[in-house]
Protein backbone atom coordinates (compact mmCIF):
# COMPACT_ATOMS: atom_id res chain seq x y z
CA UNK A 1 0.00 0.00 0.00
CA UNK A 2 1.56 3.53 -1.26
CA UNK A 3 1.25 5.99 2.25
CA UNK A 4 1.90 9.18 2.51
CA UNK A 5 1.51 10.35 5.87
CA UNK A 6 1.53 7.40 7.75
CA UNK A 7 4.69 5.51 8.66
CA UNK A 8 4.14 1.39 9.14
CA UNK A 9 5.76 -1.73 10.37
CA UNK A 10 4.77 -4.95 11.44
CA UNK A 11 7.63 -6.00 14.06
CA UNK A 12 6.67 -9.58 16.32
CA UNK A 13 3.25 -9.05 15.07
CA UNK A 14 2.93 -5.56 16.46
CA UNK A 15 1.35 -3.21 13.72
CA UNK A 16 3.14 0.00 14.44
CA UNK A 17 1.36 2.73 12.80
CA UNK A 18 3.64 6.38 12.72
CA UNK A 19 1.32 9.81 11.93
CA UNK A 20 3.83 11.36 9.93
CA UNK A 21 3.38 14.86 9.55
CA UNK A 22 5.91 16.45 11.67
CA UNK A 23 5.54 19.84 10.04
CA UNK A 24 2.16 20.13 10.86
CA UNK A 25 2.26 18.43 14.43
CA UNK A 26 0.49 15.28 12.79
CA UNK A 27 -2.79 16.88 12.03
CA UNK A 28 -4.89 15.01 10.47
CA UNK A 29 -6.32 15.93 7.29
CA UNK A 30 -8.43 13.76 4.72
CA UNK A 31 -5.54 11.56 3.41
CA UNK A 32 -4.41 10.91 6.70
CA UNK A 33 -7.59 9.68 7.76
CA UNK A 34 -8.01 7.97 4.75
CA UNK A 35 -4.45 6.27 5.00
CA UNK A 36 -5.74 4.99 9.14
CA UNK A 37 -8.76 3.28 7.48
CA UNK A 38 -7.26 1.57 4.83
CA UNK A 39 -4.45 0.60 7.00
CA UNK A 40 -6.33 -0.33 10.10
CA UNK A 41 -9.00 -2.47 8.14
CA UNK A 42 -6.95 -3.97 6.35
CA UNK A 43 -4.93 -5.43 9.47
CA UNK A 44 -7.80 -6.88 10.76
CA UNK A 45 -7.89 -9.70 7.58
CA UNK A 46 -4.03 -10.20 8.44
CA UNK A 47 -3.05 -12.51 10.13
CA UNK A 48 0.72 -11.30 10.86
CA UNK A 49 -0.38 -8.49 12.84
CA UNK A 50 -1.83 -9.47 16.63
CA UNK A 51 -2.39 -5.87 17.54
CA UNK A 52 -1.66 -2.20 16.68
CA UNK A 53 0.60 0.43 18.69
CA UNK A 54 -0.12 4.23 17.23
CA UNK A 55 1.98 7.11 17.47
CA UNK A 56 2.91 10.30 15.98
CA UNK A 57 6.28 11.07 14.26
CA UNK A 58 9.00 13.36 15.86
CA UNK A 59 9.14 14.38 20.05
CA UNK A 60 6.57 17.24 19.49
CA UNK A 61 3.08 16.06 18.71
CA UNK A 62 1.22 12.60 18.63
CA UNK A 63 -1.78 14.55 16.88
CA UNK A 64 -2.61 18.54 17.23
CA UNK A 65 -6.23 17.87 16.08
CA UNK A 66 -8.45 17.52 12.68
CA UNK A 67 -6.12 19.56 10.37
CA UNK A 68 -8.31 23.13 10.56
CA UNK A 69 -6.73 24.26 7.19
CA UNK A 70 -8.86 21.69 5.42
CA UNK A 71 -12.28 22.55 7.31
CA UNK A 72 -11.83 26.38 7.19
CA UNK A 73 -14.63 27.39 4.80
CA UNK A 74 -16.87 24.38 5.21
CA UNK A 75 -20.28 25.14 5.56
CA UNK A 76 -22.86 22.85 7.76
CA UNK A 77 -23.78 19.85 5.45
CA UNK A 78 -20.01 19.85 4.78
CA UNK A 79 -19.40 19.77 8.13
CA UNK A 80 -21.60 17.19 9.10
CA UNK A 81 -20.28 14.89 6.37
CA UNK A 82 -16.48 15.29 7.45
CA UNK A 83 -17.66 14.40 11.29
CA UNK A 84 -20.34 11.46 10.62
CA UNK A 85 -17.30 10.12 7.90
CA UNK A 86 -14.41 10.47 10.48
CA UNK A 87 -16.61 8.98 13.07
CA UNK A 88 -17.74 6.09 11.26
CA UNK A 89 -14.71 4.88 8.70
CA UNK A 90 -12.06 6.18 11.74
CA UNK A 91 -12.76 6.64 15.02
CA UNK A 92 -15.25 4.04 15.50
CA UNK A 93 -13.60 1.09 13.64
CA UNK A 94 -10.46 1.44 16.07
CA UNK A 95 -12.61 1.35 19.17
CA UNK A 96 -14.32 -1.56 17.78
CA UNK A 97 -11.74 -3.59 16.62
CA UNK A 98 -11.62 -6.85 17.88
CA UNK A 99 -7.56 -6.35 17.61
CA UNK A 100 -5.99 -4.16 20.57
CA UNK A 101 -5.23 -1.24 20.03
CA UNK A 102 -2.85 1.22 22.12
CA UNK A 103 -2.17 4.73 21.76
CA UNK A 104 1.59 5.50 22.61
CA UNK A 105 0.83 9.35 23.38
CA UNK A 106 4.49 10.99 22.70
CA UNK A 107 3.47 15.08 22.87
CA UNK A 108 0.59 17.24 22.94
CA UNK A 109 -2.62 14.89 21.31
CA UNK A 110 -5.45 18.03 20.60
CA UNK A 111 -9.01 17.77 19.29
CA UNK A 112 -8.94 15.03 16.76
CA UNK A 113 -5.84 13.44 18.17
CA UNK A 114 -7.29 12.89 21.77
CA UNK A 115 -10.11 12.00 20.23
CA UNK A 116 -8.34 9.25 18.18
CA UNK A 117 -6.77 8.61 21.40
CA UNK A 118 -9.63 8.23 22.93
CA UNK A 119 -10.64 5.45 20.60
CA UNK A 120 -8.12 3.02 20.72
CA UNK A 121 -8.46 0.79 24.11
CA UNK A 122 -5.78 2.09 25.84
CA UNK A 123 -3.37 5.12 26.19
CA UNK A 124 0.22 5.65 27.38
CA UNK A 125 1.18 8.45 27.69
CA UNK A 126 4.78 9.89 27.83
CA UNK A 127 5.17 12.52 31.11
CA UNK A 128 5.45 15.09 28.85
CA UNK A 129 2.26 14.87 27.00
CA UNK A 130 -0.23 17.78 26.88
CA UNK A 131 -4.14 16.98 26.40
CA UNK A 132 -6.94 18.58 25.24
CA UNK A 133 -10.49 19.39 23.42
CA UNK A 134 -9.95 22.97 22.22
CA UNK A 135 -12.66 23.25 19.57
CA UNK A 136 -14.74 25.79 21.68
CA UNK A 137 -11.96 28.44 21.05
CA UNK A 138 -12.15 27.66 17.80
CA UNK A 139 -16.05 28.32 17.58
CA UNK A 140 -16.42 24.45 17.28
CA UNK A 141 -16.80 20.97 19.04
CA UNK A 142 -15.26 17.97 19.29
CA UNK A 143 -16.78 16.05 16.18
CA UNK A 144 -14.92 13.07 16.22
CA UNK A 145 -16.44 11.20 19.30
CA UNK A 146 -14.88 13.29 22.28
CA UNK A 147 -17.97 15.03 23.81
CA UNK A 148 -19.03 11.02 24.36
CA UNK A 149 -15.82 9.51 24.93
CA UNK A 150 -14.35 11.97 27.36
CA UNK A 151 -17.34 11.86 29.52
CA UNK A 152 -17.08 7.98 29.36
CA UNK A 153 -13.56 8.30 30.45
CA UNK A 154 -13.49 10.86 33.16
CA UNK A 155 -17.11 11.75 33.86
CA UNK A 156 -19.52 13.98 33.17
CA UNK A 157 -17.94 16.97 35.02
CA UNK A 158 -14.61 16.65 34.55
CA UNK A 159 -14.80 16.11 30.80
CA UNK A 160 -17.30 19.26 30.71
CA UNK A 161 -14.50 21.39 32.52
CA UNK A 162 -12.46 20.35 29.59
CA UNK A 163 -14.41 20.65 26.78
CA UNK A 164 -15.79 24.42 27.95
CA UNK A 165 -12.56 25.51 28.78
CA UNK A 166 -10.66 24.25 26.23
CA UNK A 167 -7.82 23.86 28.84
CA UNK A 168 -5.07 21.60 28.10
CA UNK A 169 -3.99 19.54 30.60
CA UNK A 170 -0.61 17.84 31.55
CA UNK A 171 0.14 13.99 31.03
CA UNK A 172 -0.18 13.75 35.39
CA UNK A 173 -3.66 15.14 35.82
CA UNK A 174 -4.64 13.02 32.66
CA UNK A 175 -4.10 9.72 34.49
CA UNK A 176 -5.43 11.06 37.99
CA UNK A 177 -8.59 11.71 35.75
CA UNK A 178 -8.59 8.20 34.18
CA UNK A 179 -7.79 9.85 30.68
CA UNK A 180 -4.37 7.62 30.33
CA UNK A 181 -3.71 4.40 31.39
CA UNK A 182 0.33 5.37 32.35
CA UNK A 183 2.32 8.06 32.28
CA UNK A 184 6.06 6.91 31.33
CA UNK A 185 9.31 8.65 31.09
CA UNK A 186 9.48 9.56 26.94
CA UNK A 187 11.95 6.94 26.15
CA UNK A 188 9.90 4.29 27.76
CA UNK A 189 6.82 5.27 25.92
CA UNK A 190 6.97 2.95 23.03
CA UNK A 191 8.47 -0.28 26.16
CA UNK A 192 5.42 0.22 28.14
CA UNK A 193 3.09 0.30 25.21
CA UNK A 194 4.95 -3.17 24.02
CA UNK A 195 5.03 -4.42 26.82
CA UNK A 196 1.24 -4.09 27.54
CA UNK A 197 0.31 -5.16 24.04
CA UNK A 198 2.05 -8.52 24.23
CA UNK A 199 0.90 -9.31 27.55
CA UNK A 200 -2.62 -9.25 25.53
CA UNK A 201 -1.81 -10.56 22.63
CA UNK A 202 -0.40 -13.95 24.66
CA UNK A 203 -3.94 -14.19 26.13
CA UNK A 204 -6.60 -16.07 23.45
CA UNK A 205 -7.55 -13.41 20.41
CA UNK A 206 -10.99 -15.23 20.24
CA UNK A 207 -11.34 -14.05 23.91
CA UNK A 208 -9.99 -10.31 23.45
CA UNK A 209 -12.23 -10.07 20.27
CA UNK A 210 -15.54 -11.03 22.64
CA UNK A 211 -14.29 -8.53 25.61
CA UNK A 212 -13.91 -6.16 23.62
CA UNK A 213 -17.46 -6.11 22.26
CA UNK A 214 -19.31 -6.52 25.82
CA UNK A 215 -17.15 -3.80 27.21
CA UNK A 216 -18.37 -1.65 24.55
CA UNK A 217 -21.62 -2.62 24.50
CA UNK A 218 -22.57 -0.44 27.33
CA UNK A 219 -21.97 1.95 25.40
CA UNK A 220 -23.85 1.70 22.30
CA UNK A 221 -27.72 3.00 22.67
CA UNK A 222 -30.07 0.29 22.55
CA UNK A 223 -28.07 -2.22 23.74
CA UNK A 224 -28.03 -3.78 26.94
CA UNK A 225 -24.41 -4.81 28.23
CA UNK A 226 -25.38 -7.60 30.21
CA UNK A 227 -27.22 -9.40 27.31
CA UNK A 228 -24.15 -9.48 24.93
CA UNK A 229 -21.13 -10.67 27.72
CA UNK A 230 -23.45 -13.57 27.95
CA UNK A 231 -23.89 -14.17 24.37
CA UNK A 232 -19.91 -13.12 24.22
CA UNK A 233 -19.02 -15.83 27.07
CA UNK A 234 -21.50 -18.64 25.89
CA UNK A 235 -19.62 -17.98 22.28
CA UNK A 236 -16.64 -18.35 23.79
CA UNK A 237 -17.40 -22.05 24.32
CA UNK A 238 -17.17 -22.81 20.74
CA UNK A 239 -13.48 -21.54 20.34
CA UNK A 240 -10.75 -23.76 19.77
CA UNK A 241 -8.75 -21.05 21.87
CA UNK A 242 -11.55 -22.13 24.95
CA UNK A 243 -10.31 -26.33 24.02
CA UNK A 244 -6.80 -25.07 23.94
CA UNK A 245 -6.82 -22.61 27.02
CA UNK A 246 -8.18 -25.65 29.46
CA UNK A 247 -6.66 -28.06 28.25
CA UNK A 248 -3.20 -25.75 28.41
CA UNK A 249 -3.93 -25.14 32.09
CA UNK A 250 -4.84 -28.70 33.30
CA UNK A 251 -1.87 -30.01 31.23
CA UNK A 252 0.48 -27.60 33.17
CA UNK A 253 1.72 -25.80 30.26
CA UNK A 254 1.54 -22.56 28.14
CA UNK A 255 -1.20 -22.05 25.65
CA UNK A 256 -1.10 -21.98 22.15
CA UNK A 257 -4.17 -19.85 21.16
CA UNK A 258 -4.98 -19.64 17.03
CA UNK A 259 -7.49 -17.16 17.61
CA UNK A 260 -10.28 -19.91 16.31
N1 LIG B 1 -4.38 21.89 11.90
C1 LIG B 1 -3.56 22.37 10.94
N2 LIG B 1 -2.30 22.76 11.18
C2 LIG B 1 -1.84 22.67 12.43
C3 LIG B 1 -2.63 22.16 13.49
C4 LIG B 1 -3.95 21.77 13.17
N3 LIG B 1 -4.77 21.25 14.11
N4 LIG B 1 -1.90 22.21 14.62
C5 LIG B 1 -0.69 22.69 14.29
N5 LIG B 1 -0.65 22.97 12.98
C6 LIG B 1 0.47 23.51 12.20
C7 LIG B 1 0.63 25.02 12.41
O1 LIG B 1 -0.25 25.73 11.57
C8 LIG B 1 2.09 25.18 12.02
O2 LIG B 1 2.19 25.15 10.62
P1 LIG B 1 3.12 26.24 9.83
O3 LIG B 1 4.50 26.01 10.39
O4 LIG B 1 2.98 25.87 8.40
O5 LIG B 1 2.59 27.58 10.21
C9 LIG B 1 2.74 23.90 12.54
O6 LIG B 1 1.69 22.95 12.65
C10 LIG B 1 3.41 24.07 13.89
O7 LIG B 1 2.45 24.56 14.80
P2 LIG B 1 2.67 25.88 15.68
O8 LIG B 1 1.33 26.42 16.06
O9 LIG B 1 3.61 26.81 15.00
O10 LIG B 1 3.40 25.25 16.94
P3 LIG B 1 3.40 25.83 18.44
O11 LIG B 1 4.45 25.05 19.17
O12 LIG B 1 3.53 27.32 18.42
O13 LIG B 1 1.97 25.47 19.03
C11 LIG B 1 0.04 24.06 19.44
C12 LIG B 1 1.58 24.14 19.24
C13 LIG B 1 -0.32 22.60 19.45
C14 LIG B 1 -0.31 24.72 20.79
C15 LIG B 1 -0.65 24.82 18.27
O14 LIG B 1 -0.14 24.33 17.04
C16 LIG B 1 -2.16 24.65 18.24
O15 LIG B 1 -2.85 25.25 19.04
N6 LIG B 1 -2.68 23.84 17.28
C17 LIG B 1 -4.09 23.69 17.07
C18 LIG B 1 -4.71 22.81 18.13
C19 LIG B 1 -6.20 22.71 17.92
O16 LIG B 1 -6.95 23.66 18.06
N7 LIG B 1 -6.65 21.49 17.60
C20 LIG B 1 -8.05 21.21 17.42
C21 LIG B 1 -8.42 21.31 15.98
S1 LIG B 1 -10.16 21.07 15.73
Amino acid sequence: MDLTNLLVEIRDRILYITINRESKLNALNKLTLAELHDVITQSFHDDAVGGIIITGAGPKAFVAGADISEFSDFNSDEARELAREGQTKVFDVIQNSEKPIIAAINGFALGGGLELAMACHIRVASSTAKMGLPEVSLGLIPGYGGTQRLSQLIGRGRALEMILTADMIKADEAYRTGLVNHVVEEDKLIPKAEEILKKIMSRSPFAIGSAIRAVNAAFIEGENGFEAEITEFSNCFGSDDFKEGVSAFLEKRPAEFKGK
